[in-house]
């Protein structure tokens, strides 16, 4: 019983987590990431566009990760390195792509 108790409250916390990494994740899309792929201005990918995230979503979350952090020039348009807002963390920044991603599904 105590076991499963400790096993509970783990999993609360874990939640939790999951949780505030999501809305940062939303949230730094929101005001770093929106301009673009809120609109699918410049030739990005729009949030929510599975045909244009499915085969971005194909080449794996690192490679992802790796474009937005450090920028990426591809056949629509050149992603800035993690959109132009070098103020941003790489944690902010990941968090953002995971929102994306997460959206696309
Ligand atoms: C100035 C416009 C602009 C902003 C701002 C911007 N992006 Fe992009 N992003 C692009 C464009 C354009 C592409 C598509 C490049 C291509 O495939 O030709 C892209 C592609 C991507 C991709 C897919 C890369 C791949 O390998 O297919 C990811 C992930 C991404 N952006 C993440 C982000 C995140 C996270 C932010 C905010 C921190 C952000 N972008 C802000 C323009 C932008």
């Amino acid at each position: 019983m105590k076991n499963l108790m400790i096993a509970t409250a783990a999993t609360v916390a874990l939640m939790a987590s999951v949780t505030t990494a999501q809305a940062d994740g939303q949230k730094t899309f929101q005001a770093a990431c929106f301009a673009c792929h809120g609109t699918g201005a410049a030739g990005a990918p729009k949030v929510g566009d599975k045909a244009a995230w499915g085969p971005r979503i194909a080449k794996g979350i690192a490679t992802l990760e790796k474009h937005a952090l450090h920028g990426f020039k591809g056949d629509k348009g050149v992603m800035p390195a993690k959109g132009g807002r070098a103020d941003l963390s790489d944690a902010d920044v990941k968090a953002a792509v995971a929102y994306m991603v997460s959206q696309a599904k």
